[in-house]
């Protein structure tokens, strides 16, 4: 097989690995649906990622299905699965990304003193078994990634003994892992000079970075990186990831951008996609976006002070070091009222990156219609909402809310009257609470008896003003699965009522996926 990857990658050129679904993933409470993963994956690939992570095929059937989905759809990008140092995970990875037309396989295993406890190997064992892995690897894909997790507490000497075996056994590119966050900009692009200089066949691979952000340094850690020759950068969408994240991928790629003066790297992303990719994987994961973060957060491109609008006005670099628009935000968001047409909303949903088709159009546009009603204004963010609010609050999950009434004031419990359609079946009850939500969240208890422990209840406003709509988190866990649903309505109560059933939506398809009859299938 060719590949274009595996060919030396020009010196200019850094690829982007996108590790959202599996690092990304990990984060706590951050899991998300195959569907979910299919629409980040789409996405990826669309805006340019070279290699996309999809998975760790051997830590559940779940995983294992969402990989194979990924490989068999993603058309450009490299697809590339997890697997430890054994012949096990890497069987069960290749069984998943050999369905890609560009398959990888990424091995790792601990290598610095704390790590190497663990499967109790010395050094000399744990060479042998790098040895055979990536062999092993090698023999399945020609497209091996290795990585010596916790590079950057690893002795040096033996870093240089181990990555130098990945490479004779057939390893393409070497990740070098800072695990726990803990290198600085300065020790990481030495980490990398050093191999380049020290191991025989250096010159041959590519070497990749991978970075977390315990101490806020992941992004000048990676970039670092490169200045010493590192050529692929390891990332997620909005930092996400285990701890304090990973490198931001918005973040480096717009470093690269903007900074080329002095860092003459490119990279393959349409950056006007980050926005729509930032937008999602927020909605999906249930990890909001700060406020202040770095390229993606709301105030990244506001200018509130009456010094800085005046500027602004005059000339938008006096404060403004890269435009809204190379990002995907548009200069305006204001978008239309009721007395917009179809063929105007289509053309802004595409804008915001929505391709619909007739029938999808149809049902936004009378989605829009009704948000226009209610709400003077409709924004790009609501839009963006209404979209993301039509993808998971489907028209064919089994529980769907029909109608509620909630009664509340400063005296006296609150009360929901609450319709549900289960599995196309209408049940109403009532119920009390302590508060709306509870009152609400209370009555879909009582007509689908759960268990699921509440984990996380998020609001969140879509725009400013007392009419904008809310989005509401709700993360629930059952059995040791965790779900969370998403829904946004200028109703605060009824975007909560949706989310939890959402949720409990998602851990109805869970349930049946890891139903016996359904392993046995
Ligand atoms: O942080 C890490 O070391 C990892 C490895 C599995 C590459 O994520
Ligand atoms: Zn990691």
């Amino acid at each position: 097989m060719t590949d274009a990857i595996q060919a030396p990658v020009p010196q200019d050129r850094v690829l982007i690995f996108d590790t959202t679904l599996r690092d990304g993933e990990q984060s706590p409470g951050a899991t998300m649906t195959l569907e979910e993963k299919l629409q980040i994956a789409t996405l990826l690939d669309e805006m340019g990622v070279d290699i996309i992570e999809a998975g760790f095929p051997i830590a559940s059937d779940g995983d294992f299905e969402a990989v194979t989905a990924i490989a068999r759809q993603t058309r450009s990008a490299v697809i590339c699965g997890l697997a430890r140092a054994n012949f096990k995970d890497i069987d069960r990875c290749w069984e998943a990304v050999r369905h890609a037309k560009r398959p990888r396989i990424h091995t790792f295993i601990g290598t610095s003193p704390l790590h190497r406890a663990i499967p109790n190997l010395d050094m000399d064992q744990m060479a042998e078994r790098i040895h055979e892995t990536v062999s092993h690897a090698r023999n399945l894909c020609d497209n091996v990634q290795w990585s010596p997790m916790d590079a950057t507490r690893t002795e040096h000497d033996y870093l240089c003994r181990t990555v130098e075996i990945a490479i004779k056994a057939g390893a393409t590119t070497i990740n070098i892992p800072d695990t726990v966050g803990y290198t600085a900009p300065r020790e990481s692009a030495a980490l990398i000079r050093m191999l380049i200089e020290r191991v025989p066949g250096a010159d041959e691979i590519t070497f990749a970075t991978h970075c977390h952000n315990d101490l806020g340094m992941a992004t000048a850690n990676a970039l670092a990186a490169v200045e010493a020759g590192a050529r692929q950068i390891e990332c997620t969408i909005n930092g996400l990831g285990e701890r304090a994240g990973n490198t931001a991928l918005e973040e480096v790629v717009m470093a690269l951008r903007v900074r080329h003066d002095i860092m003459p790297y490119t990279t393959g992303i349409d950056t006007t996609r980050i926005m729509q990719a930032s937008r999602l994987v927020a909605t999906v994961s249930g990890f909001p976006v700060q406020f202040n973060k770095a390229i993606v957060g709301k105030n990244a491109f506001a200018h509130e002070s009456g010094i800085h609008q005046d500027g602004m006005l005059k000339n938008a670099e006096t404060f403004e070091i890269m435009r809204p628009e190379h990002v995907g935000l548009n200069a305006t968001s204001l978008v239309m009222g009721k007395h917009s047409g179809r063929a105007a909303l289509r053309s802004k949903l595409a804008e915001l990156g929505y391709t619909v088709g007739d029938n999808q159009l149809a049902d936004v546009f009378v989605r829009f219609k009704e948000l226009a009603d209610r709400k003077k204004e409709v924004y790009d963010d609501d839009l963006v909402a209404l979209m993301q609010d039509t993808d998971t609050n489907a028209a064919n999950d089994r529980i769907q809310v029909r109608r509620l009434r909630v009664v509340c004031g400063t005296d006296g419990p609150q009360t929901a009257e609450l319709t549900l359609a289960v599995e196309g079946t209408e049940h109403a009850t009532s119920a009390i609470g302590d508060g709306p939500v509870d009152a609400a969240f209370k009555a879909v208890q009582s007509i689908v008896p759960n268990d699921a422990r509440l984990m996380l209840y998020q609001v969140h406003a879509v725009t400013e003003g007392m009419d904008a709509q809310a989005t509401v988190s709700v993360r629930l866990e059952e059995g040791g699965k965790i779900v969370t649903g998403q829904s946004a309505d200028t109703d605060t109560i009824v975007a909560s009522t949706k989310a939890y059933v959402n949720a409990l939506n998602k851990l109805m398809v869970r349930r049946l996926k890891t139903a016996p009859e359904a392993q046995t299938a």
